[in-house]
């Protein structure tokens, strides 16, 4: 088992070296995806394919690798999870009823059943995560519709796309609900409980111990991905511009770094992104269309709220969230994929007693037993996107032109057809 994943990992730890600066560092995987070339460069230093990473573990045959796959934008994109279906008539250690099918009751036993048990892993490149509703909670489970008959108050299936494990520098809250993140403990220590949680939950029951944990998360925090070359536009660092993972390894960043006002009392800066400037006046049609995507991003004001796209997304050329914050995420009623299931919340305590929410995955609200946070999520970090399609936590925008289409749906925005090319074209190039 592990040979085999080793080998199908080998070609993707070419150990090239990159000028970083004054530094030289290895160039761990360049992945080709459909608009170029992602590359993740480590701060630490290349690895082999015994590392504790990619190594499996448990009964299972699981390693980490195997839902942050390297090549996939450290997450797991549809398109090779039906490669690794179709190469192994889904056998493959992805492949499992615990937390790949739909239900862990799903019938597994031929391959036509594997082709339905696994749909959403296949389709969305979702993992089933099952949690309980907290014991104090301000809300009771008053429904369910599951298309797949198993969900209850005890184990709630929710289905989520695995966060890429890598630019974790720029993390301020770890899982979509925040749940990894406890109060007062730093970054490292919640990846630290959140490797021994992800090697329990994915691998049945699989310990690992302190050594491997450490050398896990040394490996993941020292990891950087951007895309470094549009098909377009060509290479992200041309002109001047700072795109690519050489700038984001030495991209500053700390806890709450765009949230504070200084002491003159100036607020947080709104041009949250900054990779692109060089490129406002650039001959090229292909490049002054990200750079006016970027501005787009950094300024262009919507809803009741007058928000900005970056301010949620608001930590400085990454897009993850300075302090942690939640936010109303894709999870209501109206958004659901007919696939997913979907809970009804009676809440029976707190400021909206008496209210009825009907969610697909309550989000943050697990965490806090808040009606208030239900469907709130952290704020992805935003690097490396074109990558790792779909997006969101349920995988309910297939690309990148679907994120724009759903936030100027959601947020009444009103874009034009060029400002929603030049809003892509930026996402696409980070
Ligand atoms: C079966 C697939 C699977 C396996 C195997 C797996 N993960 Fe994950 N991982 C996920 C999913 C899904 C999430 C998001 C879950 C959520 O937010 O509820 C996640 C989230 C994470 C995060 C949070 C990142 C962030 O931005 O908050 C880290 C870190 C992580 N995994 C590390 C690991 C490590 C280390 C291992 C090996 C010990 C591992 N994972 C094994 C599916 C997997
Ligand atoms: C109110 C805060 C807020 C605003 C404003 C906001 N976002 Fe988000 N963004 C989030 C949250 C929260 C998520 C995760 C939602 C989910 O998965 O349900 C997210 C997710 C995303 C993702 C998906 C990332 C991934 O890894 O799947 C992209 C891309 C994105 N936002 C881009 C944008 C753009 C572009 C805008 C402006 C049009 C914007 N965001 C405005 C909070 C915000």
């Amino acid at each position: 088992m592990t040979a085999r994943l080793a080998v199908a990992l080998l070609p993707l730890l070419l150990v090239a070296t990159v000028a970083a600066g004054p530094r030289l560092l290895p160039a761990l995987v360049a992945a080709p995806n459909a608009d170029g070339m992602a590359v993740t460069l480590s701060a630490g230093g290349g690895v082999t394919a015994d590392h504790p990473f990619f190594r499996g573990f448990g009964e299972t045959g699981r390693a980490c690798s195997t839902c942050h796959a390297p090549a996939d934008g450290w997450s797991l994109v549809p398109a090779s999870v039906q490669h690794r279906f179709e190469a192994t008539d889904g056998l493959d250690p992805l492949f499992r009823p615990h937390d790949a099918a739909v239900s862990p009751r799903a019938d597994v036993t031929t391959l036509e059943a594997r082709r339905r048990a696994y749909a959403l892993v296949l389709t969305r490149g979702l993992i089933r995560v099952g949690l309980a509703i907290p014991a104090r909670a301000e809300f009771e489970l008053a429904g369910v519709d599951d298309p797949y008959e198993f969900a209850s108050a005890a184990e709630l299936s929710l289905f989520r796309r695995p966060l890429p494990v890598t630019n974790l520098k720029f993390l301020t809250s770890v899982m979509w609900d925040g749940r990894e993140s406890g109060a007062g403990r730093t970054i490292v220590r919640d990846l630290l409980a959140q490797a021994a949680g992800a090697a329990n939950a994915h691998g049945q029951g699989a310990a690992l111990g302190d050594e491997q944990r450490r050398a896990i998360i040394d490996f993941e925090r020292v990891l950087f991905t951007a895309q470094s070359h549009d098909r377009r536009v060509g290479a992200l660092d041309a002109e001047r511009a700072a795109g690519g993972p050489r700038a984001l390894v030495d991209q500053p960043f700390q806890f709450a770094i765009n949230s504070l006002m200084d002491q003159t009392g100036t607020p947080p800066t709104r041009r949250v992104f900054t990779l692109f400037d060089a490129w406002t006046s650039s001959p090229d049609e292909t490049r002054r269309a990200v750079a006016s995507g970027q501005t787009l991003f950094n300024e262009r004001a919507f809803g009741a709220r007058r928000v900005t796209c970056s301010g949620c997304h608001n930590a400085p050329n990454a897009g993850s969230n300075s302090t942690g914050a939640f936010f109303e995420g894709v999870a209501g009623e109206a958004q659901r994929p007919a696939a997913l299931p979907l809970y009804t919340l009676r809440c029976v305590r707190g400021s909206l007693e008496g209210q009825t929410l009907r969610t697909t995955d309550p989000g943050w609200g697990l965490v806090t037993g808040r009606c208030a946070d239900v469907g709130k999520f952290k704020v992805p970090t935003l690097r490396g996107l074109a990558g790792r399609p779909p997006y969101f936590h349920n995988g309910s925008a297939a690309t990148l032109d679907d994120v724009v289409d759903s936030y100027d749906r959601r947020f009444a925005i009103g874009l034009s057809p060029a400002e929603r090319g030049d809003l892509v074209a930026f996402l696409r190039a980070l």
